[in-house]
């Protein structure tokens, strides 16, 4: 059985869902393995890993339920473990060299952003999309909530702008380009986040209005 660390190979976006599941994408443990030591549940797993297998656009061909339970899953998982340790590190960064004062600023918005958006997402937003069952008469306060979450994805994106001038700078220091490495992870991530709620789950909304 290939190895976790194989599995990465070709597909980095599989580091990003053994990240969101808390195990190490460079283990040399198979899967089965990596998933009896850190107790995790490894059919939802394989299940995920299989719909992404060749890429985003395959996100194209999920169900509804599916996308929303792949974006909870995968990526609300992955923000919610990435964001802390990225800012852990520019904390630390910033103690000894004020220019990364700006990257812990945009962090820690982009935290305090995040966490209540996901958790409207998955307590009211996902929920009613699945309950209104392709008649958005059932749920019409849906639009008004998904308008909101579009402006804070656009809010959100103001963030990635400044990581993405900030990666543009060469750095010599390994504290701070191991920060770097995280933050295009994490722009990488947020990319097919965007990609699913905005271009499928959301768009496919709005055709039914
Ligand atoms: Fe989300
Ligand atoms: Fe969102």
């Amino acid at each position: 059985m290939a190895t976790l660390q194989e599995l990465v190979h070709g597909r980095p976006w599989n580091a990003r869902i053994f990240y969101a599941y808390g195990l190490d994408p460079s283990s040399n443990q198979s899967l089965q393995q990596a998933c009896q030591a850190q107790q995790v549940n490894q059919p939802e797993l394989t299940r995920h890993l299989e719909q992404v297998w060749e890429g985003p656009q395959a996100l194209q061909r999920l169900t509804p339920g599916q996308l929303l339970d792949y974006i909870v899953h995968c990526h609300h998982r992955y923000l919610r473990r990435a964001l802390p340790h990225l800012l852990a590190q520019a904390r630390v960064l910033t103690q000894n060299d004020s220019r990364y004062q700006s990257i812990l600023n945009e962090l820690w918005e982009l935290n305090n952003e995040a966490n209540p958006h996901m958790f409207r997402e998955e307590m009211e937003v996902f929920p009613a999309i699945l309950d209104m069952q392709g008649d958005l008469a059932r749920a019409p306060h849906l639009p008004r909530w998904i308008q909101r979450l579009e402006q804070e994805h656009s809010r959100a994106l103001q963030h990635f702008l400044a990581f993405r001038r900030a990666m543009e700078v060469p750095e010599h220091n390994p504290e701070a380009r191991r920060l770097m490495a995280g933050l295009a992870d994490l722009d990488e991530d947020m990319r097919w986040h965007m990609y699913a709620e905005n271009d499928l789950v959301f768009s496919s909304l709005r055709l039914l209005a």
